[in-house]
């Protein structure tokens, strides 16, 4: 209720303001800019299975049930999970668990950026789980490994960013919004559009405002949502939800976005290529292989 009634406030009020100059290219322009979370609901999605996208993981907050689902979570190297940093903060090491492959895995560490973003628009957290007996066979997803170059996404706006989809453990929009902790998550899939306009055109009310110059997808280009073309009807935005291309390289995390019931908007994702996210990463393979159940990163530095 809220979210929907900040965005309606938000573009009704963006309507009437004259044009602000536009930020420097070189850097985020975040005064006016808020990146809620996404509610984990999808519109036209395709249904997929686990077998087809084997490093697809769910997170759950309880210990002996397989409910609630809480985000959907991506394997990215022997025990180690990724999701958008914003679902772990919420949640307790002792009652999370990661079902992947079937098995459901209690959770060693979490580690979450050193460096946070704001509103962790931009932030990837990791989930270490704890050694089993029996552990699953590691299927893990390749990740996009260009380099980024600067924070103002212009390396992003330079990319051309063809063939993607994203996925993940989505219930249909409308009743998702009911509060329920056995509603009925299933693994979908979405193709998407990708590029730097989707948020900085859509967002800010075509360019009324300055700001969400960060990634992006939607089901549509702004040209497109502009002209309301039917297929801009179709969403996927969960936390965690993975950004992939064709040929199954990792480009990102559904992170944010904003709800709105008469429409779909675009869904902010953070790239998985930064210099925090390899120190992070690197974090979580060390208390992976210490051993040293640190509950938060307590042996990185
Ligand atoms: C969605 O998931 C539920 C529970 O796992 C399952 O019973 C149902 O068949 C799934 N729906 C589709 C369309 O795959």
């Amino acid at each position: 209720m809220f979210q929907e009634f900040t965005i309606l406030l938000f573009l009704e009020y963006c309507a009437g303001v004259d044009v602000i100059s536009r930020a420097s290219k070189k850097e985020v322009y975040l005064d006016k800019t808020f990146f809620m979370s996404l509610e984990n609901y999808q519109v036209n999605a395709k249904y997929v299975t686990e077998a087809q996208y084997p490093w697809v993981a769910k997170i759950v907050h309880s210990s002996s049930e397989d409910i609630p689902y809480m985000c959907t979570a991506i394997c990215i190297d022997d025990r180690v999970f990724i999701t958008a940093a914003r679902c772990i903060y919420s949640l307790k090491i002792k009652h999370t668990r990661v079902i992947y492959q079937n098995v459901k895995l209690p959770v060693l560490t979490f580690v979450l950026p050193s460096i946070p973003s704001k509103q962790a628009f931009d932030d990837i957290g990791f989930i270490v789980v704890q050694p089993a007996n029996t552990e699953p066979v590691w299927k893990k997803v390749a990740l996009y490994n260009k380099k980024r170059t600067d924070d103002a996404f212009q390396w992003f706006a330079d990319s051309n960013f063809n063939n993607y989809k994203v996925i993940g453990y989505a219930t249909q929009k409308g009743i998702h919004r009911i509060k329920s902790a056995d509603r009925v998550f299933n693994l979908t899939e979405l193709t998407v559009i990708i590029n730097i306009e989707l948020c900085s055109k859509i967002m800010t009310f075509h360019d009324h405002i300055t700001g969400f110059r960060v990634p992006c997808y939607h089901s549509c280009n702004a040209d497109e949502f502009i002209k309301k073309d039917p297929k801009c009807s179709n969403y996927h935005g969960v936390e965690g939800g993975a950004v992939v291309s064709s040929d199954g390289i990792l480009l990102g995390i559904a992170t944010w976005g904003a709800y709105f019931h008469k429409y779909e908007l675009p869904v902010g994702f953070s790239v998985v290529n930064s210099n925090n996210f390899y120190s992070d990463f690197d974090c979580a393979k060390r208390i992976r292989d210490s051993g040293v159940n640190g509950g938060y990163q307590g042996i990185c530095g």
